[in-house]
């Protein structure tokens, strides 16, 4: 691979988008190199993701304009729609995924972000959905999925506007969970990470449809996908060892973590 760097460290896989000399701006390979590297993520071993940008600047500066610039409509939708596939790959992927934004997230880079389950962001990240300045839309999700994070309002003046924002305010309207100084964010992430590998992971996967399927219809149906989901926990070893060591007499062994099984 040219542009992607995948590196793991026990139950946590780490993608990096590394194309530093544009920025980190995703083009055509780019997005194909992703989508190969999520199908090749060991699933029996791997639990928890990160998605980062190479260097101290930037995350992903978006999608590549220079490659845009000359597309047709026809070309412009299918364009749209290769990066439309990869992120909802990701949007969808099985286990969690963190976005570590380590500096802009622009356009195709706030997308990106907004595909993971997770954003955390260095205290020198910028966000922003620029593309009306450069006379489109955002074309990755980006009408879609930041509205359904900070509202209605707050995503149409964003894109309206294509004003960028800094950490303190993508943290103060809800884009990013936390902020942390530029060297602390993906020891920060890793731990993060390394936590949630540490639970159950058919309860963890279980937990992410279950988000992501119930938002998209009604509280009824909702409901009905979270117990299908709850129900599908029982009977599996990570239950009958998780529950079985809360019920354990034994403090020391109650507080313990047990090495979930995945099965
Ligand atoms: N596409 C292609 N190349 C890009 C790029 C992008 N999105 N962003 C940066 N680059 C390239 C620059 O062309 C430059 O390359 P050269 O050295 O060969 O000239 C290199 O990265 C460094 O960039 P700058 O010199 O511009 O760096 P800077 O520090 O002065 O500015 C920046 C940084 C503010 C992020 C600026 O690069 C910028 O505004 N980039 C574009 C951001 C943008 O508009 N993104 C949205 C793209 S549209 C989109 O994503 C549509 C969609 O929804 C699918």
């Amino acid at each position: 691979m040219e542009f992607i760097k995948y590196e793991t460290d026990g139950a946590v896989g780490t993608i990096t988008i590394s194309r530093e000399k544009a920025l980190n701006a995703l083009n055509s390979q780019v997005l194909e190199e992703l989508d190969q590297t999520l199908d090749n993520v060991d699933l029996d071993v791997i639990r928890c993701l990160i998605l980062t940008g190479a260097g101290d600047k930037s995350f992903v500066a978006g999608a590549d304009i220079g490659e845009m610039s000359t597309l047709t409509k026809a070309e412009g939708e299918a364009f749209g729609k290769k990066g439309n596939d990869v992120f909802r790959k990701l949007e969808t992927f099985p286990i969690p995924v963190i976005a570590a934004v380590n500096g802009f997230a622009l356009g195709g880079g706030c997308e990106i972000s907004m595909s993971c389950d997770i954003r955390i962001c260095s205290d020198n990240a910028v966000f922003g959905q620029p593309e009306v300045g450069l006379g489109i839309t955002p074309g990755f999700g980006g009408t879609q999925r930041l509205a359904r994070l900070v509202g209605q309002g707050m995503a149409k003046q964003l894109i309206y506007t294509a004003r960028n924002i800094k950490a303190d305010e993508a943290y103060r309207i809800g884009l990013v969970n936390a902020v942390y100084p530029q060297e602390e964010l993906l020891p920060a992430t890793q731990k993060m990470a390394a936590g949630i590998a540490m639970n159950a992971p058919i309860a963890v996967r279980n937990c992410k449809k279950a988000i992501n399927e119930g938002l998209q219809v009604d509280m009824d149906q909702a409901i009905v996908i979270e117990e299908k989901l709850f129900g599908d926990c029982f009977e599996t070893e990570d239950q009958k060892a998780g529950m079985g060591n809360f019920l354990e007499k034994d403090k020391e062994k109650k507080l313990k973590h047990v090495p979930f099984q995945n099965k």
